[in-house]
This record gives C-alpha cells, structure tokens and sequence, in this order.
C-alpha cells in the first residue's frame, strides 16, 4: 500500500552551492528595515549548466534553499522583526521551520558557465541550492496585505 503523502520522506540533490560573503548567520542583517545587498554567486553542478539558458533575460530569480545550518523546529517563532509576540512558523521566514527551506529573491547581475552573479543574498556560504526560477509577480501591489510584518513595521517606524 501506497504510504500517505504527509508519511513520506523525500530526498532531494542539491542542484547547486551558494557563494556567500556571509560565514555566521550573526552577519546577515535582521529585523526591521533589514536591507539585503550582499553579492556572491549561485553555483550549479556542471552538468546542469544547459538548465540556466535563457535565464540571462530575467532581471530577479527565485531561490529554494535549504537551511543547512539550522536545527530543530518550532510551531510557533520568535521572529526578530517583531519582538511583543510570536507568530506561526508558516506567518513567519524563520529557519527553524518542519522542512526548512529557505526562499529568496536576488538579483541577476550575469552568468559565466553554470555560475550565476547575484545581488541580495541573505544565506550562508556553502548553502546548498535546491532549485532556481524565474521571478514572475503578477499581483498587484494593491492587493498585497503583509500581515503581521506591516503592524510591526509601522511601530518600529513611530
Ligand atoms: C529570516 S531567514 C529568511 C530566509 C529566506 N529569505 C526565506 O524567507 O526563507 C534568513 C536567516 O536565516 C539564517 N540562515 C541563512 N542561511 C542559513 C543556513 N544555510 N542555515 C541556517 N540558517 C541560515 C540567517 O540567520 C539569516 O538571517
């Protein structure tokens, strides 16, 4: 009998590693107004290299991560951009998540082979790249709500 999906364990291959300036997470900016510049590049398997043709016309990619240094999880975090109360893991990006994937959008500044120059990293180095797409957002800004991350904001701003 088939196992039931939530029972399963999947195993993935990384397609690539994340060159990153940052070597402690202590160095990656937080909280509130964080701002994430730092450059380095997204190196894939060569072998993959034919996978990222075309990938020159997108100005933003996507990229799926895994929080290789981060143990554990909780249900319910304590997230640095709001220090009055927790909130559910999935209302969060902490990296201490059930599957802990990490999801960031970076800046494509140029390709050399299977290596990609970005702008915008907020992982360590050495972190393990699971995939990369291209960055599409086709909602409207006035139909985004940010949720808790507003109110915290606009306190930190008063
Ligand atoms: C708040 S998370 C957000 C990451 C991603 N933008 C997301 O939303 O999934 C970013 C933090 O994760 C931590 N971090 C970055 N790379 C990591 C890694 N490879 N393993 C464990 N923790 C990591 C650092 O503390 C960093 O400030």
């Amino acid at each position: 009998m088939e196992p039931k999906p939530t029972e399963t364990t999947i195993t993935l291959r990384p397609i690539g590693v994340v060159r990153s300036p940052h070597r402690e997470t202590s160095e990656i900016p937080k909280g509130p107004g964080a701002k994430h510049r730092a450059e380095g590049t997204l190196e894939l398997r060569p072998e993959l290299e034919d996978g990222l043709r075309d990938i020159e016309g997108f100005s933003h990619l996507f990229v799926l991560w895994v929080f290789h240094r981060s143990e554990g999880f909780d249900v319910v975090a304590h997230v640095p951009l709001d220090d009055r109360r927790p909130h559910g893991v999935f209302s969060s990006r902490s990296p201490r998540r059930p599957n802990p994937i990490g999801l960031s959008v970076v800046e494509l500044l140029g390709r050399e082979g299977p290596v990609l120059r970005v702008r915008g990293l907020d992982m360590l180095d050495g972190t393990p790249i699971l995939d990369i797409k291209p960055y599409l957002s086709s909602i409207p800004s006035e139909k985004l709500r940010r949720g808790w991350v507003e109110e915290a904001e606009a306190r930190k701003r008063r």
